[in-house]
């Protein structure tokens, strides 16, 4: 290893985008809570997941990263990993001798840990229903919404225009799924001006400016991806709008998929939607900035140093209010996001989300 982590992040990110894991750099160099104490880590590899590992090893552990095809990230950055002392790992079921698991979409459930595990987000808290070790749900606190809502839409319109189809005053956007990343796009469209609809068969809030139509009125939605420059699908549902395939595919609109899997279904051919089908955010090198990542990803490391400590039950939990407003702390008073918080804490998306 002869790689200066520190001194690598440094040069690229000042602290104020990501404030909270500074924090954790600073704190547990001196406490060491993860001292003697092998953490896998399975978080999505891009240049800016490296203050992560940072913090982890300011804690004292030992960090393994995992990658797993079913997983984005940058190769070039995940091949330069072994000169910051992290290993890389790409084989899941050959992986055991770990004290705690920092999971993604579920994928590293199988794999033993004596301290238990964290996890990413909500698609995969079906694989860790059940289980008998203590399970952190980051996907459950208040502080994933910066991420999903303010980071999604951010990525978005930087996606658009890094793909030359900036999103203008003159534009029209329709975004399907008005959940959390869909309420984020909106929000971000709207705010560069276009004319916004969100359509979903819930009663969702949308942002100020934007309209709602009912999922149902199969009519509306026909008109409203008629007369779009754009449609956004983010339903998390997988071929969620197969029905509305044809319409979208003999559409003029361009076609955006968010969500993590194929949401327009196989009778979209890849051709025919941004980036391939690919959520669109992932065609750029950092595909959600690492000011709205930094407190999901401080919100996983301190599972960790709760889970290594045994503080943690066993079962499935919610993150604990007081961890997360400790974050949030750092990120109101040192965070380039802090300006944005209230938007995201207030919203309706929020609240409503909380409940599922
Ligand atoms: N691109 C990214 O960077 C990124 C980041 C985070 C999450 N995601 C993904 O985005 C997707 C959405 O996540 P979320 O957190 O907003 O989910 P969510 O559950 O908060 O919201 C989904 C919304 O879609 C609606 N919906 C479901 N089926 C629909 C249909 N057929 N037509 C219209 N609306 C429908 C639901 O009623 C709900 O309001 C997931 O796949 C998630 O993994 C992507």
């Amino acid at each position: 290893m002869d790689g200066d982590l520190a001194a690598t992040i440094a040069a690229r990110y000042p602290t104020a985008e990501f404030p909270a894991l500074a924090a954790q750099i600073r704190l547990w160099d001196r406490t060491r809570p993860l001292a003697g104490a092998h953490v896998l880590d399975v978080t999505p590899v891009y240049a800016n997941t490296l203050p992560k590992y940072l913090a982890l090893q300011a804690a004292g552990a030992a960090v393994t990263v995992s990658v797993h095809r079913g997983i984005p990230g940058d190769p070039a950055v995940i091949a330069g990993l072994p000169e910051f002392g992290i290993a890389v790992a790409d084989e899941p079921a050959l992986l055991s001798g770990y004290d705690v698991v920092l999971d993604c979409a579920g994928t590293h459930a199988d794999v033993t840990s004596r301290d238990g595990y964290a996890e990413l987000t909500r698609s995969g808290l079906t694989r860790y229903a059940g289980c008998t070790q203590p399970v952190v749900m980051v996907d459950s606190g208040v502080l994933k919404r910066i991420e999903t809502t303010l980071g999604t839409g951010d990525g978005f319109v930087r996606a658009m225009a890094h793909l030359g189809q900036p999103v203008t005053a003159d534009r029209s956007v329709t975004v399907i799924g008005g959940g959390k990343v869909g309420f984020g796009v909106a929000a971000a469209c709207a705010a560069a001006g276009a004319t916004v609809t969100i359509i979903d068969p819930l009663p969702v809030e949308v942002p100020a400016g934007a309209v709602r139509l009912d999922a149902a009125d199969d009519a509306a939605v026909a008109r409203a991806v008629a007369s779009s420059w754009c449609v956004v699908s983010a339903t998390g549902q997988r071929h969620g709008l197969a029905s509305l395939a044809q319409v979208l595919r003999y559409s003029e609109a361009l076609l955006a998929n968010m969500g993590a899997e194929d949401e327009f279904g196989t009778d979209v051919p890849p051709e025919r939607a941004l980036n391939s089908k690919v959520p669109v955010n992932f065609v750029l090198a950092e595909p959600t900035r690492l000011r709205y990542l930094d407190p999901t990803m401080a919100l996983s490391n301190a599972a960790a140093v709760e889970l290594h400590a045994k503080r943690i039950p066993a079962g499935v939990h919610a993150p604990a209010p007081e961890l997360e407003q400790a974050i949030l702390r750092e990120v109101r008073d040192h965070g380039a996001v802090a300006a944005e918080l209230d938007t995201v804490l207030a919203a309706p998306t929020y609240r409503r989300s909380v409940d599922r």
